[in-house]
């Protein structure tokens, strides 16, 4: 059984495959052409976070196959009041047929997927959102061509996106420029294996982001981490992607974010809003690349 845990969890052919069933899906789904092969299948969704895309593409996404979703929230189910995650994924997985979650610390997902008798796709842990950076190189892909040989930056927090970035760049063969605040650099464990082709990491911004072709950012306070945020803002000082360090970037660069974001933090309303930005196809991408 196949389960999506990490990003690679899948090889770069299998991901050419699923790009270009992306692409004739989303075209149906543009053209209003019904596609709807999982009939009477069902999907729970686990939630332990808060979401407004994963559980939206999710749901939609499933049902405009053909199947069905259940949504479960911590607060309102069992495992909210202590139910062991190995016992939620016997049971749960003996009533449908593919589960979704988001949760905290990536061992949560893993114990699950063992004790699970379906698919269990990573919908963001606290070290990883595949989901989201399999639309967000898809989202590249339409934009651009193929991301092979190109530059991407990063700038900001050494956190889940960042980690699925370097996997990223390891199958599709790109280099990724990290450029985080002192003491909020990636883990040596998650840059494991990545050669200086794959991954260098800069202590300036502007130096991380020089002929990049793609900037991206993310919230500087993930979800989890919300007793940090006041010390994270300070530390965060001098990592804002605006104007200026967009000029570094190469004059075509795109510039993602997953979002939710915070304009004035991590990005500033006109870079965000502004020609270099896709991100609302990258938050649209999540729908198709899923399905
Ligand atoms: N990008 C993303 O995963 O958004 P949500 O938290 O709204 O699901
Ligand atoms: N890094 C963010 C991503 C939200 C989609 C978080 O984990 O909160």
């Amino acid at each position: 059984m196949k389960h999506f845990l990490q990003l690679r969890d899948l090889e770069r052919d299998q991901f050419e495959h699923l790009f270009g069933r992306t692409r004739l899906i989303k075209e149906r789904f543009k053209s209003y052409i019904a596609y709807q092969p999982l009939a009477d299948r069902m999907l729970a969704m686990v939630f332990e976070k808060s979401s407004t895309r994963t559980r939206v593409s999710f749901e939609a996404g499933i049902h405009q196959l053909g199947g069905s979703s259940i949504v479960l929230n911590t607060s309102e189910t069992q495992l909210g009041r202590g139910e062991p995650i190995e016992d939620v994924a016997r049971v749960v997985s003996r009533m449908v047929d593919i589960v979704m979650i988001r949760t905290y610390e990536h061992s949560i997902i893993e114990r699950f997927a063992a004790h699970s008798r379906v698919p269990v796709i990573n919908g963001l842990t606290n070290e990883y959102h595949p989901c989201q950076v399999l639309a967000d190189v898809y989202t590249f892909l339409e934009r651009r061509g193929p991301i092979a040989g190109r530059v991407v930056a990063w700038i900001g927090d050494g956190n889940n996106m960042c980690n699925t970035w370097i996997q990223a760049a390891q199958i599709f063969g790109f280099r990724l420029n990290v450029c985080s605040p002192p003491g909020y650099g990636v883990e040596p464990a998650r840059t494991a294996g990545a050669g200086r082709e794959h991954l260098e990491i800069f202590t300036r911004p502007a130096q991380a982001v020089a002929g990049a072709d793609l900037v991206t950012t993310d919230v500087w306070t993930s979800m989890g981490f919300e007793a940090e945020s006041e010390a994270r803002l300070a530390a965060f000082d001098g990592f804002t992607v605006d104007a200026a360090l967009m000029s570094a970037a190469r004059p075509d660069a795109l510039f993602m974010h997953c979002l939710p974001a915070h304009r004035g933090e991590e990005v500033t309303e006109d870079v965000l809003e502004g020609p270099h930005s896709v991100v609302w196809d990258e938050a649209e991408n999540r729908l198709h690349v899923q399905k």
